[in-house]
């Protein structure tokens, strides 16, 4: 519907005005109180009056003996923002308390202005020494001023009453007070919970505990003056507080450009002139300071004795596209921030700014508190790393309640995990603590269902009965990273003693040799039961083959789905690496599209190929969802695509695969592993590890489908040595027609054709956000496939019917979340499993896995 133009216009307006509402509804104090003491005049600073406290109703000042302290003040006072709070001040002798009427209770700012001088026979500077209680907090004790300088003491108190008093007591000769402010702020400035440093347990009690800001700065360049904070706060630029400000750069962006997020920081939590400024570990510089591993830190001077609430606001206006930073946060020598990543926090968007905050405790705010950012340790993931503020709060009165870091080590972990449990907040914690609650229960009653082993047993039973069951590998002996084996409740690999292996491949012969590569050799075997396996035996010398040997067990025990390659067990002995898989008689996709062994094979049809592509898509798409935390393949080609004797294809070779990131994260850093030609751009650069690593080397996997050649090519000429980037340059120019296999062409309708190079340049796409994930890759391939048999009754290859709605990856998705969170896990996996061609090992492994 098209509206007239003025319609058009005043819609407009109508939008604007409610945006511009929204942006403007600034806190509005409740209470107000600006007060300049010592003089019945009044002043206006940076927009806001101050009222002399002479014009107070008498009942809100008791001061039996005051001098009012009015005189003409330097010009110029050190350490303030306007010398007008400080030409008059109010002088006591004796005790004395201002008394405010509050509106409405709750946290109230209470800002003492103070600025000793000489008047008359008062020598403020020397004599001044006194103390100051709020509601019986006391906020200083014994307190004298620095001569020469303007000092503002900030105090946040939650006030239950409907009168706050402010009470002033001489511990010297006098007492003394140049301006006092008493503002309301929201309610949700400081919330009642925050993480103990250096402990698993919160800290509870914040929303009545007593405030003194002691620091307040902002990362980056500009000093902001209350002028332009809402809750007019002053905020200290960060230099002089660094250690090494050589190690560092500043960042700046425009503030309007800084969005608050519901639930997240408010304006009110810090303006915007904070967050789009931050000081960023410098990743400039010469090249082989990229790898560098350096802290930035702050170092701030704090009063020993008391408790700290320590708030970090961070703000991402440094990646381009608020997703892929990580870094460490340190308190002292503590880490209170693991591998942070904003984007979590801020569903990776930019610039949304987000506050974490910490409780230190007194005997670990040994007189200097100090801040650090570093690089994440995760894999060598960019230096990177910044915070856009600081706020530090010594807890008025707390004398160090909060027991030291040092107390933590005697609980033990499981107490930890419980505590964090349960004083976690937020939908995704919650539902990852619910799923772990689930996953427990599931464990234990899996566990009580267990039966004596009656089962699979095709070896000699004592090898592999109970005992191989009970066998897990302890996590001391393989680094402590990887999850147990037989303690996640899913592990169904079997120890195969070496005797066995020995004659299922007539002692290794080279004869049974099906394949060689970087780890060894594989072999054909046939075991005692007569069923054909694959050995793949790694190489001894091979150190690190012991750890990808550790997580294919690993993975493959977890995993069971009908296009992921079974391991059907291993063996260890002997300091062996073997591992025992189901046979895969039409061996890798890749014989089949070209290379040495090409030239046996008839070419695959392309019904063949698009079922192949579509077989590898659900097995990769099973590992991105189907278990509670994504498990990225990481070496996906075409080498380790597989088909079976009906040329089924499979995914193998989980050597290198990993958990990919938690439920709340998007991506884990490492260390790039992976085959030369199908490797991510975007994780080659930024060491970044997703799901859509996976599809970008599937996408490669595509081309090799689509063009029958090699990912790499170092014979051709020069633009066309990678397959990625010469197919990918061919589609661009709408060349698909001339780099499809010749052999297949006249076969392929140009509908599935132009569907599947659609899927495959969508793949390849330069960001990992851009790309599909896997099921929607499946979606679209299953959809080329329709569009090859499914409109043509005279095509070449039409005798399959079109695919089932039911295999949508819509409701394969919801299957495996309900295999992890419900008890029927088995059933819906064996579900899945049905009408496949099982060896007979495999299906009796099954069946094993059935009863326990
Ligand atoms: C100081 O006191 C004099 C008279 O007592 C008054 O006129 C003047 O306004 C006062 N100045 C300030 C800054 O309060
Ligand atoms: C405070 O500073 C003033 C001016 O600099 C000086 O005259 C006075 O002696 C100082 N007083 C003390 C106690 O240091
Ligand atoms: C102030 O303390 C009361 C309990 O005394 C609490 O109910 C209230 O939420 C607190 N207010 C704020 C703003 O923290
Ligand atoms: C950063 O500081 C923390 C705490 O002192 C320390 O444990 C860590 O090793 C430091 N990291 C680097 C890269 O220096």
């Amino acid at each position: 519907m098209l509206l007239p133009p003025v319609l058009d216009m005043l819609l407009w307006l109508l939008l604007a005005s409610a945006l511009l509402g929204a942006a403007s509804s600034a806190f509005v104090p409740a209470d107000n109180y600006l007060v300049l003491c010592g003089t019945s005049a009044s002043v206006t600073v940076a927009g806001r009056t101050f009222a002399g406290d002479g014009q107070l109703p008498a009942r809100s000042l008791t001061a039996p003996q005051s001098v009012e302290a009015n005189y003409t003040s330097p010009t110029t006072v050190a350490g303030a923002d306007d010398p007008a709070l400080y030409r008059s001040a109010r002088i006591f002798t004796a005790p004395a308390s201002y008394t405010f009427a509050l509106k409405q209770p709750g946290r109230h700012f209470v800002r003492l202005h103070f600025f000793p001088f000489r008047y008359q026979s008062y020598d403020v500077a020397t004599d001044a020494a006194f103390r100051v209680t709020v509601q019986g907090v006391v906020l200083l004790d014994g307190y004298t001023p620095k001569n020469g300088t303007a000092v503002v003491r900030e105090f946040s108190l939650n006030v239950t009453g409907g009168t706050l008093v402010i009470a002033f007591t001489p511990t010297g000769k006098l007492a003394f007070v140049n301006a006092i402010e008493v503002v309301s702020l929201p309610d949700d400035l400081i919330v009642d919970t925050a993480k103990i440093v250096g402990r698993a347990v919160q800290y509870a009690g914040l929303s009545t505990q007593a405030l003194e800001t002691v620091h307040r700065i902002n990362m980056g360049v500009p000093k902001i003056t209350p002028a332009s904070d809402t809750l007019w706060r002053t905020w200290l630029p960060d230099q002089s507080f660094q250690l090494d400000s050589t190690l560092t750069e500043h960042r700046n962006a425009t503030p309007s450009k800084v969005q608050y997020k519901p639930a997240l920081a408010t304006k009110d939590t810090a303006p915007p002139e904070v967050y789009a400024t931050a000081t960023e570990l410098s990743t400039s510089g010469e090249p082989s300071t990229i790898n560098a591993q350096f802290n930035m830190t702050w170092r701030f001077n704090a009063p020993t004795g008391s408790d700290y609430l320590l708030r970090l606001h961070f703000c991402d206006i440094v990646s381009k596209t608020g997703t892929g930073v990580a870094f460490n946060v340190f308190v002292g020598t503590w880490q209170v921030l693991e591998n942070y990543e904003i984007s979590v926090d801020t569903i990776n968007t930019l610039a949304v700014p987000v506050y974490k905050d910490f409780v230190l405790g007194a005997k670990d705010a040994t007189g200097l508190i100090t801040v650090s950012i570093g690089p994440s340790t995760l894999g060598n993931a960019f230096p990177d790393g910044f915070l856009n503020g600081l706020e530090i709060m010594r807890m008025v009165g707390s004398t160090g309640a909060v027991a030291g870091a040092a107390d933590a080590s005697t609980r033990s972990s499981k107490v930890k995990i419980g505590i964090i449990a349960a004083s976690a907040v937020g939908g995704v914690t919650l539902a990852m603590a619910l799923g772990f609650i689930a996953l427990r229960m599931l464990r234990r009653r899996k566990q009580g269902k267990k039966k004596p082993s009656d089962t699979w047993s095709p070896f000699s039973a004592s090898a592999l009965g109970s005992h191989s069951r009970s066998r897990s590998f302890s996590s001391k002996s393989n680094g402590g990273n990887m999850v147990i084996l037989g303690q996640n409740g899913a592990s169904a690999a079997y120890r195969i003693p070496f005797a066995v292996l020995q004659e299922a491949t007539g002692g290794f012969d080279e004869g049974m040799v099906i394949g060689e590569g970087g780890f060894g050799k594989v072999y054909k075997g046939n075991m005692p039961d007569n069923t054909m396996v694959a050995i793949k035996r790694g190489n001894r010398r091979n150190q690190q083959g012991i750890h990808e040997f550790h997580t294919e067990i690993e993975m493959l025990s977890r995993l069971r789905h009908r296009h992921l390659v079974s391991l059907i067990g291993y063996c260890d002995d002997r300091g062996e690496m073997i591992l025992v898989y189901e046979y895969m008689a039409m061996g890798t996709l890749r014989s089949h599209l070209y290379g040495a062994d090409q030239h046996d094979l008839p070419p695959l049809s392309w019904k063949q190929r698009l079922e192949a592509c579509i077989g590898a898509a659900r097995g990769l798409h099973y590992l991105h969802t189907g278990s509670a935390k994504a498990i990225i393949h990481r070496d996906v080609k075409s080498a380790n695509i597989l088909l079976d004797d009906t040329l089924m294809a499979k995914v193998a070779d989980f050597g290198l695969s990993k958990n990919g990131p938690e439920l709340d994260k998007t991506h884990v850093s490492t260390k790039v592993k992976g085959s030369f030609g199908y490797l991510d751009p975007e994780y080659f650069r930024r060491q970044m590890l997703t799901d859509k690593s996976d599809v970008y080397s599937f996408g490669v996997v595509l081309l090799e489908v689509l063009c029958a050649r090699t990912v790499i090519d170092p014979t051709l000429p020069r633009e066309m040595v990678s397959l990625a980037e010469w197919a990918t340059q061919q589609l661009k120019n709408g060349n698909l027609d001339q780099i499809v296999d010749p052999r297949i062409a006249a076969m392929v309708r140009p509908e599935s054709l132009k569907k599947f190079a659609d899927t495959a340049e969508k793949c390849l796409a330069e960001y990992g956000v851009e790309r599909p994930a896997m099921g929607d890759v499946l979606w679209s391939l299953e959809f080329a496939l329709q569009l090859q048999v499914g409109s043509s009754p005279d095509g070449s290859d039409t005798e399959t019917p079109l695919v089932p709605r039911s295999t949508t990856p819509q409701v394969q998705r919801s299957q495996s979340i309900a295999s992890v969170a419900t008890d029927d896990a088995m059933t819906t996996n064996l579900g899945d499993l049905e009408g496949m061609s099982f060896s007979g090992v495999f299906s009796k492994m099954i069946k094993s896995d059935e009863v326990r």
